[in-house]
């Protein structure tokens, strides 16, 4: 059996479908080209029914990637299957997807079919998938509170109707190492033409066991992993391919895998995927969390000067942390702003070049020294707003003990400028009281958090707010060395994708 595990990345998919995390199409076509360059072999790159805007998300991707598969999912129903297929026809390797629930508690309240019912729509599925494509995944959902007679049923018929992957997700995140290891083992063996398909583990990290979770799947026998950037994903989201990327590597000895992926486009990855859904990296978050490779301790330092691998398991350089560096000052130039930015990772359009270069004018006469975080924090914020209706034209708040606070706020609505003046229960209350005068809306403000891109007094700001409407919820993030400025803009960014969200679901409900 070889040792070359398949990365399924589902950020798309999985990783979109969490409250908060909904990306334009211009950003997903950003995320896509990126898991392509980074040797993803499957992307996951929508659920092509839910929405047209899924649709077209994934008939473009699939037509732009170069390298991975480009898959497409979709329920048992036939009109699910059909609009799955002619999501994926254009990509040079399409696959559908599709699923269905198998465990007794879906089956029963969800699916309210009966096992039996169940096992036919499996064949119709992946027969009528298999007539579209010649890749296809059949996935049972809740698999592992699948019984496990009848999960075998459904594994068989499965192969024998054509699937070319079987996934068995862990869909509530509820199974242990040890139960995981020995379903695959069970199953594999129990199935009679096993070796017809590869198996894939999806597990969910409701228990913190998603990342060994999967590895347990891979030891035995699995060889496909489906996962997430930075492990986004439904409730408390998905394995994370960073993670199961990097123990692969680091711990060769006991997880004698391999893959494809460039271990070094991970940071980069990470970065875009939490400038994007504004979903900020845990601090300690393994392999890419901004302590992922700080040593503050004093004798962790100490051993750390005399051998890296006294604390060090890996290298900074090996997922792409490159020592932080004093960048340039308000005399660089444009060239040099360029060279930085491709060391960075980044390859801007023409227009995002000069823009992330004006914004890079404006902090350097603000900040003394400008770092490569400050220049990540600006370009990413730029991509995650180049599509903004609203922008912030201009704020002035006045604050300090003397109260009431008052924000004189200018805004930029769809080409119009417009301005008032509002007061509010300290600087931020009046800068939020400000746009709701400007924009009025009914959102609900769930989180506003503010964290120091780099150390000192004069460092950027960044801002995460989190409004909800209706049921969705969305983040805004933004950076800025003054603190009001960017709680404005990452509120703005939020009311953006809000609004685009909601005319989205509009325009859906009118076709
Ligand atoms: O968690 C799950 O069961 C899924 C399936 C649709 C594969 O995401
Ligand atoms: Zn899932």
């Amino acid at each position: 059996m070889s040792d070359q595990v398949i990365i399924f990345d589902t950020t798309l998919r999985d990783g979109e479908q969490c409250p908060g995390a909904t990306m334009t199409l211009e950003e997903k076509l950003q995320v896509a080209d990126m898991l392509d360059a980074m040797g993803v072999d499957v992307i996951e790159a929508g659920f092509p029914i839910a929405s047209n805007g899924d649709f077209e998300a994934v008939s473009l991707i699939a037509k732009r990637v170069q390298n991975a598969v480009v898959a497409g999912l979709s329920r048992a129903a036939p009109g699910d299957i059909d609009r799955a297929g002619e999501a994926v026809k254009h990509a040079k390797r399409p696959r559908i997807h599709t699923f269905i629930s198998t465990s007794p508690v879906h089956m029963k309240y969800k699916l309210q079919k009966s096992p039996e019912e169940v096992l036919e729509m499996v064949i119709a599925q992946v027969t009528r998938a298999r007539n579209l494509v010649d890749d296809v995944e059949w996935s049972c959902e809740d698999g592992t509170r699948t019984e496990p007679d009848f999960l075998v049923r459904c594994v068989e018929a499965a192969i024998k109707a054509g699937a070319t992957t079987i996934n068995i997700p862990d869909t509530v995140g509820y199974t242990v190492p040890e139960e995981h290891y020995e379903l695959f083992k069970m199953v594999r063996e129990r199935v009679p033409d096993a070796d017809k398909a590869i198996f894939s583990v999806h597990c969910h990290n409701d228990l913190g066991m998603a990342v060994a979770n999967s590895m347990a799947g891979v030891k035995a026998g699995a060889r496909q992993i489906e996962c997430t950037i930075n492990g986004i994903g439904e409730r408390a989201g998905n394995t994370a391919l960073e993670e199961v990327v990097m123990a692969m590597k680091t711990r060769e000895d006991v997880l004698p895998f391999e893959c494809n992926i460039d271990t070094t486009m991970l940071t980069r990855a990470s970065k875009l995927v939490s400038a994007i859904t504004s979903f900020p990296v845990q601090y300690n978050k393994a392999i890419v969390g901004r302590n992922a490779f700080a040593h503050e301790s004093g004798i962790h330092q100490d051993g750390m000067l005399k051998h890296s691998q006294t604390y060090e398991i890996m290298t900074p350089e090996s997922v792409g942390v490159s020592k932080t560096s004093l960048v340039m000052g308000k005399h660089s130039g444009r060239n040099a702003f360029k060279d930085k930015l491709k060391q960075l990772g980044y390859q801007l359009t023409d227009n995002q070049m000069q823009d992330a270069f004006t914004r890079f004018k404006d902090l350097a006469d603000r900040k003394k020294e400008v770092y490569d975080e400050d220049i990540e924090a600006l370009v990413d914020e730029n991509i995650a707003t180049s599509q903004d209706r609203m922008k912030v034209l201009s704020l002035l708040v006045v604050a300090g003990t003397m109260g009431p606070q008052v924000c004189t706020l200018s805004l930029d609505i769809e080409g119009e400028h417009k301005t008032v003046q509002s007061v509010g229960n300290g600087p931020v209350d009046a800068t939020f009281n400000a746009i709701h005068m400007l924009v009025p809306h009914e959102a609900t403000l769930e989180l506003y958090q503010v964290h120091a891109v780099t150390e000192g007094t004069d460092a950027q700001a960044e801002v995460s707010v989190r409004l909800g409407h209706d049921g969705m919820s969305v983040t805004g993030r933004a950076a800025h060395p003054d603190t009001l400025v960017a709680s404005a803009k990452a509120y703005l960014t939020a009311l953006n994708k809000l609004m685009a969200r909601r005319d989205r679901v509009h325009a859906q409900a009118a076709e």
